[in-house]
C-alpha cells in the first residue's frame, strides 16, 4: 500500500472540512451550472436548501435544513431561488432537474434502495438513481454468459476500445462505425445508456493523425472527428468523454512534475485544444453531458491538483464542461486511494458545480501491492464515497470478468499474463466477494 504520511494527514483534514456540511443539509452551495449546459441549475440541485439558498454558476451559496427543502433552477439563467419549487431533503433527491438534466447535487446524501438483486437494480432504485456501468468489448459480446451478466447487472456501457480514434477513423475522413454500432445497438436493446469514449486522446490514435503537423490541419481534423462521431451517435449517446488523459506526471501514480501531456493536439494547437474540443462538442450537441476523464486523480496527489486547477479554469472561462471522470484504476500501474480521500477529492470538484463519475474502476491484485483485504475494503469504501454524493452520477467498472481485464497483459500492471483478479466476476461469471462489497455499498450497508 502506497501512502505518504503527509498526504494522509492533509487528506484527513480536507475530508473533515469537505464533509462538514453533509450532515446539515447545506443545499445552495452545490447549485451551479446552467449557463453552459447545466450541471444543475442553482438551487434546483440544492435539494435541501430552504429559504436562503441561492445559486448561480459561479457563486452558489445557501443553507438548508433537512425537512422542507424547496427550490427551482433555471439552466438558462443559471439562477435558483430556494424559496420556490420543490425538493426533498429527507430523501436527498435533487429538487428539480437543473434545467434540462442537472445531477441532483446539494442534497446531503443519496438514499439507497431497501433491497436489490442486481447492481443495476440497486442503482436504479436509489434516490437519486445512479448509473452502474461496465466497459464492454465487441469480443465479450460473442459470449452469452458475458452478455447475460453485463445486461443484468449494468445500466450503462462504455465501449472499451471501439469508439477510439483508430477504430472510428482509421484513415483520414473515412469512418468505420460497425464495431461501435454493434455495442451501442446491443446496449439499447437492453435499455442501457452509453457513454462515448473517447473523442480526443493521445493514445490509440492512427498514425496519419498522430503525425499531422500544422495548427490549422490538426484543428480541422479534430473538429471533423468530433463532429462526425457525435453526429453519427447523436440520438443514441448523450454522455461523452471529450478529452481523455491530457495531464501526465513522471509516475503513473500521479506523482512528479505534473504537466500537460505532449500530443499532436498539444504540440500543434497549444493547451487551449482542450477548451476547443469541449466547445466543438457543445456546438454539436447542446444537451450532451461533456466530461474530462483521467487516471490517478482519485485522491489528493500532484496530478489531481493540476487537473483541479485546469478544470476550475475551464469552469471560470465558461468552457462547457459538465463533469470529471475519475478512472479509479487502483493498484499497479496506477494510484491507490482510500474511500475518505476519494470522497473529499470528489466533493471539491462538485463544489465547482460539476458532476463526478467513477469511470473505469478496477483494483489490481498483481504483484501483491494490493492485498485481498485491501481490495475488498477499497471496493466498498470507494463505491460508498461516490454513492453518498448525489452529484456522483455513475460507477463504471472496467470490464466484467477477471480473465478479460486489460491489466492481465498491460506492462506495468505486474501481471505478466496472469489474472489481475481485479473485477467483480470470475471467469465462470460467478459473483466474487468484490461484488458483494460493491452491492453492500450501494445498499448503504
Ligand atoms: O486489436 C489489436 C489486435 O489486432 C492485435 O492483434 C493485438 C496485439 O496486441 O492488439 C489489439 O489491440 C489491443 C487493443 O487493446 C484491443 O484489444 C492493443 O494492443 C491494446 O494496447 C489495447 O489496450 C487497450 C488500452 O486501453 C490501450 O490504451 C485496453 O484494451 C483498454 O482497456 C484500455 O482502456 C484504457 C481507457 O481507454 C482509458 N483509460 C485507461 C484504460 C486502461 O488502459
Amino acid at each position: 500500500m502506497r501512502s505518504a504520511p503527509f498526504t494522509l494527514l492533509l487528506s484527513a483534514f480536507l475530508f473533515a472540512v469537505g464533509c462538514s456540511d453533509s450532515g446539515d443539509g447545506n443545499g445552495g452551495e452545490a447549485g451551479s451550472g446552467g449557463a453552459t449546459g447545466g450541471t444543475g441549475g442553482g438551487a434546483t440541485t440544492g435539494a435541501s436548501g430552504t429559504t436562503t439558498g441561492t445559486g448561480d454558476a459561479t457563486t452558489s451559496t445557501g443553507t438548508g435544513d433537512t425537512t422542507t427543502s424547496t427550490g427551482t433552477g433555471d439552466a438558462t439563467t443559471s439562477t435558483g431561488n430556494a424559496t420556490t419549487g420543490t425538493g426533498d431533503a429527507t430523501t436527498g433527491a435533487g429538487g428539480g432537474d437543473g434545467g434540462s438534466d442537472g445531477a441532483g447535487g446539494g442534497a446531503s446524501a443519496r438514499v439507497p434502495a431497501a433491497s436489490a438483486s442486481t447492481l443495476r437494480e440497486a442503482g436504479e432504485k436509489a434516490n437519486p438513481p445512479i448509473l452502474i456501468g461496465a466497459a464492454i468489448s465487441g469480443g465479450g459480446l460473442g459470449n452469452n454468459d458475458y452478455k447475460r451478466v453485463a445486461a443484468a447487472e449494468h445500466s450503462y456501457v462504455t465501449t472499451e476500445n471501439e469508439m477510439k480514434w483508430d477504430s472510428l477513423e482509421p484513415s483520414s475522413g473515412n469512418f468505420s462505425w460497425g464495431s461501435a454500432d454493434n455495442i451501442v445497438n446491443w446496449a439499447r436493446q437492453n435499455n442501457m445508456k452509453v457513454k462515448g469514449h473517447t473523442l480526443v486522446w493521445h493514445n490509440q490514435l492512427p498514425g496519419w493523425m498522430s503525425s499531422m503537423t500544422g495548427k490549422e490541419n490538426v484543428t480541422n481534423a479534430m473538429r471533423r472527428h468530433i463532429t462526425q462521431v457525435m453526429g453519427h451517435f447523436k440520438d443514441r449517446i448523450d454522455t461523452w468523454d471529450v478529452v481523455n488523459e491530457a495531464v501526465q506526471t513522471d509516475s503513473d501514480t500521479g506523482v512528479g512534475n505534473p504537466r500537460m501531456r505532449p500530443s499532436v493536439f498539444l504540440n500543434q494547437i497549444g493547451s487551449n485544444y482542450i477548451d476547443l474540443a469541449f466547445q466543438i462538442a457543445r456546438e454539436q450537441d447542446p444537451k450532451a453531458k461533456l466530461y474530462y476523464n483521467d487516471y490517478s486523480i482519485d485522491a489528493r496527489n500532484e496530478k489531481v491538483e493540476f487537473v483541479y486547477n485546469m478544470v476550475k479554469g475551464m469552469v471560470e472561462r465558461g468552457v462547457p464542461i459538465d463533469g470529471v471522470g475519475f478512472q479509479m484504476h487502483i493498484g499497479p500501474p496506477n494510484n491507490e486511494a482510500g474511500g475518505a480521500d476519494v470522497a473529499a477529492n470528489m466533493k471539491r470538484f462538485t463544489d465547482l458545480g460539476l458532476e463526478v463519475l467513477i469511470s473505469e474502476m478496477d483494483i489490481n491484485r498483481c504483484g501483491g501491492v494490493v492485498t485481498a483485504d485491501e481490495q475488498l475494503a477499497y471496493y466498498h469504501d470507494i463505491v460508498e464515497a461516490c454513492f453518498k454524493l448525489p452529484k456522483c452520477t455513475a460507477i463504471t467498472f472496467w470490464g466484467i470478468n477477471d480473465g478479460r481485464s486489460w491489466l492481465n497483459s498491460w506492462s506495468g500492471a505486474l501481471c505478466n499474463g496472469q489474472s489481475s483478479q481485479s473485477l467483480l466476476f470470475n471467469d465462470q461469471y460467478g459473483k466474487k466477494e468484490t461484488y458483494n462489497r460493491v452491492m453492500n455499498a450501494l445498499l448503504g450497508r
